[in-house]
């Protein structure tokens, strides 16, 4: 099926409001991300994003030109477009007026672990070493590399335990894309006994008393995921006669390569209206 790219209609004699839009960008990002008229999946919403990376990695920056023409390209609001471009620190988006950034960017972690190991004077050290007009250097938040800190970030590349000379090495065999990550799939996971307990509980294998008492002795703090006691309340809810029970809801699970780690939310039904009682049943 073949779909037409709507271009904005001039609504106003003279000179049209805003800036025009570029039909060669246009037919840049075509090339680059397939053909929209000719398939009309590549306007999805929720490509967005990849498409916007498809063009900060093709250029090394967006131009309000090029996002300009992204818009028309999804049929998107040119401001939905900018935002989401301007929102994530990754996209480097480059207004008319703007020269485009150095080709390299080094982005220094100064969340708190790696602020306690030394951030802020990698980052000093590292601004006052480097060719400006080829490398810049940058905040950034945590990258989720706590136990290696302090962390940097070579164009995609993430240099744990960073330090100058290593940084500098990175540079120079211009190692700038991540490392393939082996992750173990989520069916081999299974396989090995993941969620087992998730789906006795489901299937109503293991009781709310037992489950308290061995989060309870389990005594599970941080470790990647938010992870809430017992209360003193759910518990004493939990002991009433029938029908009160309590509702265990997994709320958030993160996977890592060794161990899942689940955030329970534990309520009593006491607070809630019975399954039974609802209306329609
Ligand atoms: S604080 Fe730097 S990676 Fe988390």
């Amino acid at each position: 099926m073949t779909v037409q790219t709507v271009i904005p209609k001039r609504r106003f004699r003279g000179k049209p409001r805003g800036r025009e839009l570029d039909p060669h960008l246009l037919e840049a990002l075509r090339e680059l991300l397939g053909d929209e008229r000719q398939d009309a999946t590549l306007r999805r919403r929720d490509l967005l994003i990849e498409h916007l990376h498809a063009l900060q990695d093709n250029r090394g920056h967006l131009l309000l030109a090029e996002l300009r023409a992204l818009a028309a390209y999804m049929n998107l609001p040119m401001a939905a477009v900018y935002e989401t471009a301007t929102f994530y620190a990754h996209f480097d988006v480059i207004h008319d007026d703007q020269l485009p950034p150095p080709a390299v960017t080094i982005r220094v972690c100064d969340s708190l672990t790696c602020q306690l190991a030394g951030a802020e004077a990698l980052k000093a050290q590292l601004e006052a070493n480097v060719d400006i007009e080829q490398v810049r250097v940058l905040r950034a938040p945590c990258m989720g590399r706590c136990d290696t800190a302090p962390v940097a970030e070579v164009g995609h590349y993430h240099v744990p335990f960073a330090t100058q000379e290593r940084i500098a090495s990175v540079i120079e065999e211009a190692h700038f894309h991540p490392d393939p990550v082996d992750w173990q799939r989520l069916n081999d996971y299974r396989r090995e006994g993941g969620f087992a307990l998730l789906q006795a509980c489901r299937e109503g294998e293991v009781t709310v008393e037992a489950l308290m008492e061995a989060m309870q002795q389990a005594n599970l703090r941080g470790l990647g995921a938010r992870v809430s006691l017992p209360s003193k309340s759910g518990r004493s809810c939990a002991r009433r006669p029938a029908p009160v029970t309590a509702l265990l809801m997994p709320t958030r699970a993160s996977l890592v390569p060794s161990r899942i780690a689940i955030t329970w939310k534990i309520r009593p039904t006491s607070f809630l209206k019975a399954p039974w009682s609802a209306p329609g049943r």
